[in-house]
């Protein structure tokens, strides 16, 4: 109220007062006012500094890793709020772990994550939760693979479960459609084709392995597939039966060009019939995703504001406020009673 009458003195506060009401409307209901820029200010300032600084030192070491965060944000957002409820193992307190989810297959570097939040204990124990290290870690790990730089809200409490009986009815799978993909998104926030479109630009970068491949590979390649690229994936993948297990190491990368940077080259592959997953490929056919698969292809700068837009909405959903969570001191575990 204050801004609001100060602002006869000055033409800066009316906009900003009105920033501040737009953005604690558009967050969920529930906790979502409780999210804010730099929530750690006080309590931790160096907070984002050390999630940045343990980022650069890791993605120089294991690159991978970035690529993690991101997958990781976006599971762990989709099952009721980012809320670091994938981030559990099993245990009697918390019930079955997300990651042991047919739906979480092919998940790694979680203890690159743990690194991060073993440092943000170091500075201030009990204080930096879980979910907000994994938001501020997928920030800083889309920009440092060429990705834009989203101006994350921090604020979020950890879960004390897991949801395990929730990932295969919340997270999309391979070979969805894309109607049930976009009710997903807009269950989880992320209302609309358009920012739909934008996040599943982060299959421009990683792998996927062949158990999620072969169904468009064998008996014969995917008529939608491009005949070319189709022999090149047979190579990658040589048999039909690829198992669900991570120790059949064959994958392909989700972008051969340029698999390391968080660009367009993703919607360049599905205009060319290069998509990998069947869910990729029916973004460029639907004539409600088509036109943005289409405009983010012509526009890199497009694409990163359009995903550095939907990210935050994503990483918005439902977090969890003071009383309905807790600072996990081990992202592993909930606190001991
Ligand atoms: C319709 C939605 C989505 C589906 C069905 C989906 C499915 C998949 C599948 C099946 C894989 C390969 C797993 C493997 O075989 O190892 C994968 C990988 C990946 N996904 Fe998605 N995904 C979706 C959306 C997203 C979103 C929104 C993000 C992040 C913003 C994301 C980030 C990633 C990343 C980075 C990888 C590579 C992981 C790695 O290399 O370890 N995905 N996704
Ligand atoms: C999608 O793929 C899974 C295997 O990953 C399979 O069990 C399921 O039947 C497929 N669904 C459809 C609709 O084809």
């Amino acid at each position: 109220m204050r801004g609001l009458r100060r602002s006869s003195t000055s033409s800066l506060v009316l906009p900003s007062a009105l920033l501040f009401f737009c953005c604690f409307t558009i967050g969920d209901a529930g906790g979502g006012g409780v999210l804010r820029l730099g929530y750690y200010s006080e309590s931790c300032p160096r907070a984002e500094d050390i999630v940045q600084e343990q980022v650069a030192q890791l993605y120089h070491k294991h690159g991978n890793t970035a690529v993690s965060w991101l997958r990781a944000l976006f599971h762990d957002c989709m099952v009721r709020s980012c809320d670091a409820s994938l981030l559990l193992e099993t245990s009697r307190a918390a019930g079955v772990s997300e990651k042991a989810s047919p739906r979480s297959f092919g998940m790694r570097n979680f203890k690159y994550l743990d690194a991060i939040k073993a440092a943000l204990e170091r500075e201030c124990p009990g204080t930096v939760s879980c979910a907000d290290a994994l938001a501020l870690a997928a920030r800083d790990g889309a920009a440092a693979l060429g990705g834009p730089r989203a101006a994350v809200r921090t604020g979020r409490k950890d879960s004390r479960a897991a949801y395990y009986a929730e990932v295969e009815r919340d997270v999309p799978n391979h070979n969805d459609t894309v109607s049930a993909v976009l009710d997903r998104f807009a269950a989880a926030g992320v209302v609309g084709a358009e920012g739909a479109v934008a996040l599943l630009g982060a299959h421009s970068v990683g792998r996927v392995h062949c158990f999620n491949l072969v169904g468009r590979l064998y008996p014969a390649v995917d008529a939608g597939m491009d005949p070319a690229y189709g022999a090149y994936l047979r190579g990658r993948c040589p048999t039909a039966d690829a198992r669900e297990d991570t120790r059949d190491v064959a994958y392909a990368r989700n972008d051969r060009a340029t698999p390391m940077l968080l660009d367009n080259m993703y919607y360049k592959n599905l205009m060319a019939r290069r998509g990998l997953l069947l869910v990729d490929q029916r973004l460029a056919d639907d004539p409600r995703t088509a036109p943005f698969v289409a405009r983010m292809a012509a526009d890199n700068a497009y694409f990163h504001d359009r995903f550095a837009a939907a990210l935050i909405t994503l990483s918005e959903n439902n977090p969890l406020g003071d009383d309905e969570g807790e600072v996990r001191r081990d992202c592993r575990f909930v606190n001991p009673a």
